[in-house]
């Protein structure tokens, strides 16, 4: 077990792009995949993508627990390596949206509310499924990452942009 140290946002790590997996079946990819969960579960998050630990790599993992959604099914981890993404329906839904990356903040988020996903697993097969709603949402912000995007930048009211724990104080 491995818990790696996550970089927050300013950091070079997360501003560039990264580049494609060449052999998503090497042995070095499944120990990063394996560090990424430990990072992920110990944090603990819903998603991580390998920028956010330093590694300039087009993968990401995540899950979806029951809990967080009432609008899709709760998703089982999830491994992307190449992800790429189609959107199938341009409506925009807003959101709010926390990261590792962003310790303690959150803030609205619209995104496309139904995608297809086009990526290889760890054993270099092929995935290709849609999603939906909340488990659109989690791919999406994951793989911005890979694109050297936080969620600030797509959002388009700071207004609703802060600290969680003065969000959840009742008003004075
Ligand atoms: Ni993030």
């Amino acid at each position: 077990m491995a818990v790696l140290k996550i970089a927050r946002m300013g950091h070079p790590a997360l501003m560039g792009v990264a580049r494609p997996v060449s052999d998503p079946t090497e042995p070095g990819i499944r120990r990063l995949a394996q560090d990424m969960l430990d990072t992920m579960r110990d944090a603990p998050g819903i998603g991580l993508a390998a920028p956010q630990v330093h590694v300039p790599l087009r993968m990401v993992i995540y899950m979806v627990p029951e809990s967080r959604t009432n609008d899709s099914e709760g998703q089982p981890l999830t491994v992307l390596i190449n992800p790429e993404i189609t959107v199938l329906d341009e409506t925009t839904e807003e959101g709010v949206e926390g990261c590792l990356s962003l310790p303690g903040m959150s803030g609205k988020v619209a995104r496309p509310r139904h995608i297809r996903v086009q990526a290889l697993d760890l054993d270099g097969n092929e995935l290709d499924y849609e999603a939906e709603g909340f488990h659109a949402r989690v791919i999406q912000h994951e793989c911005d990452h890979l694109d050297g995007i936080l969620y600030p930048m797509r959002m388009t009211d700071l207004a609703s942009f802060g600290y969680v724990e003065e969000m959840t104080k009742p008003s004075e």
